[in-house]
């Protein structure tokens, strides 16, 4: 019999989330049935999209009951099977949830490569919730040109990393929008970018006009809100402006605040366009090629800042919520 611990939701949130709303629980797992694996969880996203679960009826993203372990993402490797489609051994991508170990049907995961990246790698720069919404956000609906001025905020997290470094690869001036100088730092000399702006320094809306004078022709947002505004005020003629997410709100659901300038769309001939990447399934394939073939050439790089411990899994929520990270987070139970 083997057991499993996990992290499971006790209370929902009240605002930021504590580490308080969350207990670790140990349980037996049943008997492998005819099609199912066991598996070792070896890694597991920590993605924004988990703390809108946490919430009632009203989450973006769906809800999870209380008493139940927190949604994940993950990578596991299989210690056991009993599925015609799976070896002892191979490393699967699937919805592992946060625990450290799982049974699921084979045919709800994915068996990965690990010839020229870690398996792990398809969480960060090939993960559907990282670069390939990174990828879907900045190529297919940003539709960048040579040339444009893009600017990305929550660009020091995950998806902001990579949008960035996809944004320069399309051959943009990018400005990377983050909180605090190490995180800028990180942006200008690891991820690339032109420039960085601090939005805890101050006056972002002043600082982009300095940073883009001519006007932001892309702005790709993770956060929403005062930090939308900011990018509002400075968007060029024609601009595009990507809502890939809105971080910023993540903890108040139910009293959103939207943006106050949004008048700039019409008075610049903008648009605003949202995106769910699961929108973009079809291209999946495509875009992980050209993703893996930049990891190849060296032009794409996502630093990873690895919790160590199921058992952690809670306080990497509030990691990720309050920006203790650069690049992907993830957990290794
Ligand atoms: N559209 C889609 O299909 C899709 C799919 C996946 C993810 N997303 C979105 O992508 C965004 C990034 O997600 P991620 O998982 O990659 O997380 P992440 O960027 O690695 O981490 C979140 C970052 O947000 C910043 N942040 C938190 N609260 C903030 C606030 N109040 N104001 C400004 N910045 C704040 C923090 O950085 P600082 O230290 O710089 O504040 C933190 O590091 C989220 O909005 C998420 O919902 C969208």
């Amino acid at each position: 019999m083997t057991t499993t611990r996990k992290a499971v939701l006790t209370k929902r949130p009240d605002g930021e989330p504590v580490e308080a709303d969350f207990s670790i629980e140990e349980a037996e797992l049943p008997e492998l049935q005819e099609g199912e694996v066991l598996l070792k969880v070896e890694h597991l996203s920590i993605d924004a999209f988990i703390r809108t679960t946490l919430d009632g009826p009203q989450g973006l993203h769906g809800t999870m009951d209380v008493g139940t372990p927190v949604m994940a993402l993950g990578i596991g490797r299989v210690v056991d099977s009993r599925s015609d489609d799976l070896n002892q051994g191979d490393a699967v991508f699937g919805p592992m949830g946060a625990q450290t170990n799982v049974i699921w049907n084979a045919s709800m995961l994915r068996k990965v490569e690990e010839t020229d990246v870690p398996a792990r790698t398809y969480l960060g720069a090939l993960g559907m919730t990282t670069g390939l919404t990174a990828y879907a956000g900045m190529l297919v609906c940003g539709k960048i040109e040579e040339g444009d001025t893009v600017v990305v905020s929550a660009a020091a997290g995950a998806v902001g990393s990579i949008a960035c470094q996809l944004a320069k690869i399309a051959g943009a001036r990018v400005i990377g929008i983050a909180g605090g100088p190490d995180k800028c730092k990180f942006l200008t000399d690891v991820i690339g970018c032109d420039e960085a702006a601090d939005y805890k320094a101050g006056d972002l809306n002043a600082r982009l006009k300095a940073l883009a004078p001519d006007g932001i022709n892309v702005f790709f947002d993770n956060v929403g809100g005062d930090v939308l505004d900011a990018a509002l005020d400075n968007i060029a003629k024609g601009a595009r402006v990507v809502i890939c997410g809105a971080i910023s709100q993540y903890n108040d659901m139910e009293h959103v605040t939207g943006p106050r300038l949004y008048l700039r769309i019409p008075e610049r001939n903008a648009s605003m366009i949202g995106f769910t990447v699961d929108q973009y399934a079809e291209q999946f394939p495509k875009m992980e090629e050209d993703i893996s073939g930049w990891i190849k050439e060296g032009r794409i790089n996502l630093p990873e800042h690895v919790i160590e411990g199921g058992d952690n899994f809670p306080s990497a929520i509030v990691t990720l919520m309050s920006g203790g990270h650069m690049g992907k987070l993830l957990v290794a139970p």
